[in-house]
């Protein structure tokens, strides 16, 4: 049985990933920080563990997970956070970002990816493994506002494609979802109607064509993945 490891599993994308990794037999190792909203998201064949990917101690208590169940074929580093959100009407522009929001942004959405993956680099080179980051349609482009999760993003990108290059084995994907009606979303646009944004669950069939298909590591966008692996 295959084992996934997938941050931020307890909504949005993270969670409809996992739901559907399990529904097709996978054992779906998941994280996020609020225990209760976790434990809701549990199903047949998810292990929930309760804590912030930025904690050592709970990235331990994530490793000593896969371990127990003696494989890694999948980890996606999905958990994220925009920066100061809510501090303002908009995300700040990065001429007001603060030593704080950068730490924040900078150990959330690039070093619990970095440190993690080194951590299970062996399980995932030992099974020819896939290694995956979430980006963002705002890793390559310049939107105001958007400037400092735009670059931890442009960052992640590079770190999980940098270990694809290092490691022959392993199979590295940026995958960008587009736009999902998440509170992630709703959070980056405070007071619109973000209706019209798609479901998280209509773009994981996307991703997981993508994990079946198997072409070369490299950044896919899910909106163009018809004309790479036919979905
Ligand atoms: N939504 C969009 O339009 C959109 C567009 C492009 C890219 N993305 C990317 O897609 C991914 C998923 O986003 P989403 O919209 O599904 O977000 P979401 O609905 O806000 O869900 C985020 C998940 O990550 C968890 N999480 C956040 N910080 C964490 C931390 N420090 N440690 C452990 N878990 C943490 C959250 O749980 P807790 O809060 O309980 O920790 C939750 O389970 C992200 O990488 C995001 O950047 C989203």
């Amino acid at each position: 049985m295959p084992v996934a490891l997938v941050t931020g599993g307890s909504a949005g994308l993270g969670r409809a990933l996992a739901h559907a990794l399990a529904a097709e037999g996978w054992t779906v190792i998941v994280d996020g920080r609020d225990p209760d909203r976790l434990a809701a998201a549990v199903r047949r064949g998810i292990v929930a563990i309760p804590g912030d990917v930025t904690d050592a101690d709970h990235r331990a208590d994530l490793v000593a997970a896969v371990r127990s169940r003696g494989s890694l074929d999948l980890l996606v580093h999905n958990a994220s956070t925009l920066g100061p959100v809510g501090l303002a009407t908009w995300l700040p522009k990065l001429a007001d970002v603060t030593v704080d929001d950068l730490q924040h942004v900078w150990r959330t959405n690039l070093g619990a990816p970095l440190v993690l993956t080194t951590q299970l680099l062996g399980d995932l080179v030992a099974s020819s493994g896939i290694l995956m980051g979430i980006s963002s349609d705002a890793a390559v482009e310049h939107y105001p506002g958007w400037g400092l999760y735009a670059a931890s993003k442009a960052g992640l990108d590079h770190l999980v494609l940098t270990f694809g290059a290092e490691n022959e084995a392993i199979t590295a994907y940026a995958f960008d979802p587009g736009d999902m009606r998440t509170q992630m979303h709703a959070d980056a646009f405070p007071g619109e109607d973000i209706s019209d944004r798609p479901e998280p669950e209509t773009v994981v069939p996307r991703l997981l064509a993508l994990l079946a298909a198997r072409p070369e590591s490299g950044r896919y966008r899910a909106a163009d993945l018809g004309a790479v692996v036919g979905v």
